[in-house]
């Protein structure tokens, strides 16, 4: 298949280039594209046909259901046929924004969407180019991270053109993702809404807003054996380089010391900025101890980097838990497939 690049710039306002792209989707077509978190692999999400199309394209086990995306807070009801006050409320305190709510599914949407699940996702996203997408095509779009099955998600459109080129109609470059990990995904379908993928919509300011929530077990820890998964995304290897990735929980002082005493060829240091001049192995920076924005913003486009550079161990050094610290952790244990080191 032939993929077409179109570049559109967010802030130019002119958007009639998304016309064609657009009518592609419409047609049952493949369309990579921007949202604020990462960059999806969109189809109409109805066309049962269009979404088996997205699984193929991105080598996705069949039982990982998808995230369905609109562009306007009313087009949530027709999706589900059940939303809770709490649902209703978070959807107007977080739409549009990286919040994905997982609620009881209404007959229209296919099975293929949810991965024969009886309820679906349902996000809202923050961004020009996404909502005018999926305007113009009038359809309700099917999206995953527009990466590869099992490789980390993509944050610019290179990324996407690595993983994908020949395999969908359109990608379309709108620049760099401003949050860089994926929404945060809560399900209300129990008694108390539940966060199965953490993100930048922290679980403070949800507790702040809902009174009560829960992290799912799966979140910072690895899924038991015989375990079933409320997300199925999180049973898989996810977010991998190439490399082995270790996680190292340490202070400053004895990550540096720790890392400074690997001799081995191709080990690597993922380390904070202010760390890297102390530090006498190859090194990346993922963003500054403090900052876990820039850490949630940097940090696929590291892991993709340190495959380019032939990377074979690499040495992560835990961030900071608070905030949107929990999205980074999350991603990074499992690029480590739950390999720790405590010093
Ligand atoms: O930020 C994002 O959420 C991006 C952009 C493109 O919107 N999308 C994204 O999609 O990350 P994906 O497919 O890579 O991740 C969706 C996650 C998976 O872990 C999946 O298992 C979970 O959401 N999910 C989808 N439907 C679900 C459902 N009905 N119940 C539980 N988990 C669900
Ligand atoms: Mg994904």
């Amino acid at each position: 298949m032939q993929t077409k690049i179109l570049t559109v710039s967010r802030e130019s306002g002119g958007f009639d280039a998304l016309q064609e792209p657009a009518q592609c989707i419409a047609e049952g077509g493949l369309v990579v594209f921007p949202t604020e978190t990462v960059y999806g692999l969109g189809a109409d999400g109805l066309n049962e046909q269009a979404v088996r199309s997205i699984f193929a394209a991105k080598e996705r086990p069949a039982d990982n259901p998808l995230i369905l995306h609109i562009c306007e807070q009313e087009q949530l009801a027709d999706l589900t046929s059940d939303i809770p006050e709490s649902a209703k409320k978070a959807a107007r305190h977080f739409w549009p924004g990286p919040f994905t709510m997982v609620l009881p599914k209404s007959a229209q949407v296919p099975d293929v969407v949810t991965g024969g699940l009886s309820s679906v996702a349902v996000r809202f996203p923050d961004h020009p180019i996404a909502r005018e997408l999926i305007r113009r095509g009038g359809k309700i779009i099917a999206a995953p991270s527009a990466n590869r099955s099992g490789r980390p998600s993509p944050t610019t459109a290179a990324h996407c053109i690595d993983d994908l080129m020949g395999r969908v109609h359109w990608i379309i470059d709108g620049g760099p993702c401003e949050v860089g990990l994926e929404s945060t995904v809560v399900s209300f379908t129990g008694r108390v809404p539940k966060i199965l993928r953490p993100g930048a919509v922290t679980a403070d300011e949800l507790g702040a807003l809902l009174g009560e929530v829960e992290l799912d077990s799966a979140v910072v820890g690895p899924m038991g054996e015989h375990a079933v998964a409320s997300s199925p995304g999180m049973k898989y290897k996810h977010y991998a380089p190439l490399a082995k990735v270790i996680l190292v929980k340490a202070d400053r002082n004895e990550y540096i010391h720790f890392v400074n005493s690997q001799t081995k060829p191709g080990s690597f240091a993922l380390c904070f900025d202010e760390e890297r001049k102390e530090i006498k192995i190859p090194s990346l920076g993922y963003g500054k101890e403090s900052d876990g924005a820039a850490q949630a913003r940097e940090l696929f486009g590291c892991l993709r980097e340190l495959d380019k550079q032939n990377a074979q161990t690499v040495f992560a050094h835990c961030p900071n838990l608070q905030g949107v610290g929990l999205a980074v952790y999350n991603r990074l244990l499992r690029a480590a497939a739950f390999d720790v080191i405590t010093l």
